[in-house]
């Protein structure tokens, strides 16, 4: 049964604690619950989008075009109703989500526990919670973060909550610089991606990201693992880590990684690779930054790092997305001396609440592990892919990615031709993105607390009738 309010303090004597108590709350919860499992139920199957609702839906899509200056990617704006990865548009179409938002809804659409959590937030008494006022549910997090990333023996003490991917990592090299200044440098992988920052611009391997935006940081780039030379790019990469550390002595303060290339197209490193990379970094002082915004809670372990035995490395993490609140977590040593790291807004309370939900159920529904559900979806969706691969040949290579992120490559690799199936996959109903170029793939981040293999098998049906038709 999905319980009442947690409560943020329990002694008796606190009117919120008789306030959440109070019989109303529970009755009302319960049939806003009720409420919506009646309606999202309904939701079971994509579908067309229905001709009467399209002319004013094209006309709110226009506005919203005018209002913020530009075309959204998709023509997408969700009647508010959905359930698990499917969701209905105002134009009456359901899609199967496969993308959610690049991978922030990971509990799907509509689910009755991000309801209930919200409801927990409804009555609090603030929207937002910030670095001067904080409530009982931002100490849950921070402790529950902190607790998950220590599992397997990282030495992190530390959680900051922030707002945004690119917040936590701002703070994550705030962090590293402090610490190692007057070290001004950032060591990367090539085709990474960080966030939407000045500085974080500066690190994305995207030359198109700042047209036009000064420089903020000097970032040398490493090559990066790809498995058809796995000893070739790894020496390389190695190679060329001597070399930078060498002709700029004490200069870098971090080494910044991804340990799936999100953005960049889905190219998961291995074990040896970033091992030896970390160690040489640690031996010569450089901290390790790891970006979990994109893999968090996606792989056989919550943290990537986990998932690549990477643990002792673990200077500096940062975490976004799936969890609702962003977040920067240090170890006790790279504690900034001074007023460095604040900001106004941590996150919504909604948010707070809703990400330690998404936590619970992920834990306890066994998504992790070797052989968890996240592994054994993505065994399943590859498996699917290979064949589809060698049933239409030329028109699908991969897959790629590792956990619930998956991708493959359509056709000649092109970004023409992966847009033009993106597409199509969007008119048949599936939504995905793109990643990477050169190739150019198709990626999905299906939600890891929602999806089954019927939910893949729909979706593998999309991709076919799609290949089919170009
Ligand atoms: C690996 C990685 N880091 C950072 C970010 C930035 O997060 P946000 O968009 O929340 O600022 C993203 C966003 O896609 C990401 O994938």
């Amino acid at each position: 049964m999905l319980t009442g309010a947690l409560l943020s303090h329990d002694p008796k004597a606190l009117h919120y604690s008789d306030l959440v108590r109070d019989p109303r709350v529970e009755k009302a919860r319960q049939l806003l619950l009720e409420a919506l499992e009646s309606h999202r139920s309904k939701i079971t199957q994509v579908r067309p989008p229905n001709p009467d609702l399209v002319p004013a839906y094209q006309a709110e899509l226009d506005r919203l075009t005018k209002a913020r200056g530009a075309a959204t990617y998709f023509p997408y704006i969700s009647s508010g109703l959905g359930n698990g990865p499917l969701i209905e548009l105002g134009d009456g179409s359901v899609k199967l989500d496969f993308i959610v938002g690049i991978g922030v809804h990971g509990m799907g659409h509509s689910d009755p526990r991000m309801l209930s959590a919200t409801i927990d937030a409804a009555l609090e008494d603030t929207v937002m919670q910030g670095n001067l006022q904080h409530d009982s549910a931002s100490l849950w997090m921070c402790e529950r973060l902190i607790a998950l990333s220590r599992e397997q023996g990282a030495k992190l003490d530390h959680c900051l909550l922030s707002t945004s991917g690119a917040m936590a990592n701002e703070n994550s090299l705030k962090i590293a610089f402090h610490n190692r200044a007057p070290a001004s440098r950032v060591i990367c992988i090539d085709n990474c991606f960080a966030g939407r920052s000045i500085a974080l611009a500066a690190l994305t391997d995207r030359p198109a990201y700042r047209t036009g935006v000064p420089k903020a940081l000097d970032v040398d780039y490493l090559p990066m693992y790809h498995p058809s030379d796995p000893q070739g790019t790894t020496q390389g990469a190695i190679r060329t880590l001597k070399h930078l550390i060498e002709r700029y002595p004490g200069q870098h303060a971090c080494l910044w990684l991804e340990l799936v290339a999100g953005e960049g197209g889905y190219y998961p490193g291995t074990k040896e690779y970033f091992e030896t990379l970390c160690q040489i970094c640690h031996d010569h002082k450089i901290l390790v930054i790891f970006d979990e915004v994109q893999t968090f809670s996606r792989l056989s372990r919550p943290f990537a790092f986990q998932h690549f035995g990477l643990d002792r490395f673990a200077d500096i993490v940062t975490l976004g997305k799936i969890t609702q609140v962003c977040a920067t977590l240090y170890g006790e040593s790279l504690k900034p001396k001074g007023p460095l790291l604040s900001q106004t807004f941590t996150a919504a309370t909604a948010s707070i609440r809703a990400g330690l939900s998404v936590l619970d159920h992920l834990e306890k529904s066994k998504c992790f592990g070797d052989d968890g559900w996240n592994m054994q979806r993505h065994r399943y969706f590859r498996s699917k892919l290979e064949a589809l691969s060698k049933k239409h040949p030329g028109k699908l290579s991969g897959p790629y990615g590792e956990g619930m992120m998956i991708a493959f490559t359509p056709g000649d690799g092109s970004s023409a031709t992966a847009s033009k199936m993106l597409g199509k996959l969007y008119d048949f109903g599936l939504m995905g993105f793109l990643a990477g170029s050169n190739p150019t793939r198709l990626r999905f981040l299906p939600p890891p607390g929602v999806t089954t293999n019927e939910h893949i098998d729909m979706a593998c049906k999309i991709i076919e009738a799609a290949l089919e038709s170009v």
